[in-house]
């Protein structure tokens, strides 16, 4: 059956799944919660969390706020259906997983949620696809209410240059696709337009939260992001000689090297991620 999202990997392949689920876990510890800028405010009662992978953002929101109501809309049935499983196994009432294509029509009303939140859309939204998309979800927010997105330039910074040389193949592969803002595929070139993309699709008073997670060797998170890795490079092996940017005997060689770098014990690995935040202004022309 034909795809119907833009999402530059499988999200029903096993080897993406578990990525997008260990990457969860990654992220929220690394960037210290889910709400790591500062508890919300007392009147969000109903938030969406639009890619929502494995459910790991919204069940974590639903435990810290048993009052708010959390649904979790994703694309990906075998991902919703393990959401909905890890849901039932904590007993928790307050969540709802839905199925559904942000770029087709969103089955909510004007103004039903509080708050929307997208974390890590940049290999799931061509640039074209983004202004439209959050036009999309300022007609579901409330007046008043929050736009959160969390998104990055680089999968991290490393010492190492067999990481760096395929990362760089990571960026090159996406920009090409037409994923990401950077001019020259360098990196994903995210961060720098996030406030401007907010603006265009009209919302206001925009807050910019920077995040470093640590993973160099020895620290809790290193293993993680090893593994994370290793399963982007196997998803990006076959785009990138697509793409004619490497070889296959170069690309085996970046891998093996990668392997020995990152269990060095001088092995250093930074990922900087940053959130917008933006408000839906009380009276919009365009709602
Ligand atoms: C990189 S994962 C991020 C998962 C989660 N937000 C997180 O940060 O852990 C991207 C998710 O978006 C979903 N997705 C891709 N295209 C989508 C679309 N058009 N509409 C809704 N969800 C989509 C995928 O199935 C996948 O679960």
């Amino acid at each position: 059956m034909a795809r119907e999202d833009t999402y530059a990997a499988d999200p029903e392949d096993a080897l993406e799944m578990t990525r997008i689920m260990e990457q969860d876990q990654l992220v929220t510890k690394g960037m210290g919660g889910t709400f790591p800028e500062g508890d919300i405010p007392d009147d969000i009662q109903h938030i969406l969390d639009v890619g929502c992978g494995s459910g790991g953002w919204v069940l974590d929101v639903a435990y810290r706020y048993p009052e708010c109501e959390v649904v979790g809309l994703d694309v990906s049935e075998p991902l919703l259906a393990y959401a909905r499983a890890r849901a039932n196994v904590q007993q928790r009432q307050n969540v709802c997983f839905v199925h559904g294509n942000v770029l087709s029509d969103l089955n909510f009303a004007e103004g039903e949620f509080d708050l929307v939140n997208i974390r890590f859309a940049t290999a799931f939204l061509f640039r074209d696809a983004w202004v439209p998309v959050l036009k999309k979800l300022y007609h579901i927010l409330r007046p008043g209410g929050i736009i959160r997105v969390t998104e990055i330039d680089t999968m991290g910074l490393t010492n190492s240059l067999a990481v760096e040389t395929l990362l760089s193949y990571v960026y090159q592969t996406l920009g090409k696709m037409g994923y990401g803002f950077s001019p020259n595929f360098h990196s994903m070139g995210m961060t720098p337009v996030l406030k401007g993309l907010f603006t265009a699709a009209g919302f206001e008073q925009v807050k910019l939260f920077p995040w470093a997670i640590d993973f160099s060797c020895g620290t809790e998170l290193h293993q993680k992001q090893y593994e994370n890795y290793i399963a982007t490079f196997d998803t990006l092996q076959p785009l990138a000689l697509k793409a004619g940017l490497t070889t296959e005997e170069e690309f085996q060689d970046l891998l093996n090297q990668m392997h020995v770098d990152m269990v060095q014990e001088n092995f250093q690995g930074v990922w900087h991620i940053l959130t917008a935040r933006g408000i839906k202004p009380q009276s919009s022309p365009s709602s």
